[in-house]
């Protein structure tokens, strides 16, 4: 059995990421790939409660919150994206280590090693094949996020916090530019959905003949 592929959506708050994440399943599924789709925090029971607390609990430490987003990161790859993987199945998932990267490092001031050593310790060499990164500036997307109802803590936060998320967001691309692919996402949904199409589409050829 061929290992499926794992693909991460990561970007601020309102960048679009809900409506690229049904396109992308639909992309796969038309090209006869049975694909899971899952977010982070959360993806399986034990994680999904951890997520309440962190999107939910308004005093916990920045260390608090980096353990517990790994704590259920541990769960969801046991139990959820390696199975998968290795059943041939590909796995989509809203956000992921990146993210923790962004939110955790720069916008909490965390040192980016000690998020890298947890990665090393626990995610036993698991790392995304692709990641799309939806990037908008700031204020568009804080704009769309704040429109929504029932605002989890992460979109209260300043602009200032979102500018630094999405500074190592940027960073991060530059750093892995193999793996991280930058989508501009501010243009229209069709143009946005051509590019990542594009990319899906170069990524299913070398899996289908491998
Ligand atoms: P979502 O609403 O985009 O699904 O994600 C909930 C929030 O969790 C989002 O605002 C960003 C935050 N988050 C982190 O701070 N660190 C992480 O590692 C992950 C996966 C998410």
């Amino acid at each position: 059995m061929k290992r499926g592929k794992f693909i991460t959506l990561e970007g601020g708050e309102g960048v679009g990421k809900t409506t690229n994440l049904e396109y992308i399943r639909q992309f796969l599924l038309e090209h006869q790939i049975e694909v899971v789709v899952t977010r982070e925090p959360g993806g399986v029971p034990i994680a999904e409660k951890l997520r309440s607390l962190i999107v939910e609990e308004t005093s916990l430490y920045p260390e608090a919150e980096l353990l517990l987003l790994f704590a259920g990161r541990v769960h969801h790859i046991r139990e959820l994206i390696l199975p998968s993987l290795h059943q041939g199945k590909w796995v989509i998932c809203d956000r992921f280590t990146d993210a923790s990267y962004a939110y955790q490092g720069e916008g909490r001031g965390i040192p980016w090693r000690r998020i890298e050593y947890l990665e090393n310790w626990l995610q036993v060499g698991l790392k995304p094949d692709l990641t799309l990164l939806l990037d908008a500036p700031v204020e568009v997307g804080m704009t769309r996020a704040r429109q929504r109802k029932d605002n989890n803590r992460f979109e209260r936060e300043s602009l200032a916090f979102m500018q630094r998320v999405r500074r190592a967001y940027l960073l991060l691309s530059q750093q892995y530019p193999e793996r991280i692919r930058r989508i501009d996402a501010t243009r229209p949904l069709s143009q946005v959905q051509a590019q990542i199409g594009g990319i899906l589409q170069e990524l299913v050829t070398s899996w289908q003949q491998s």
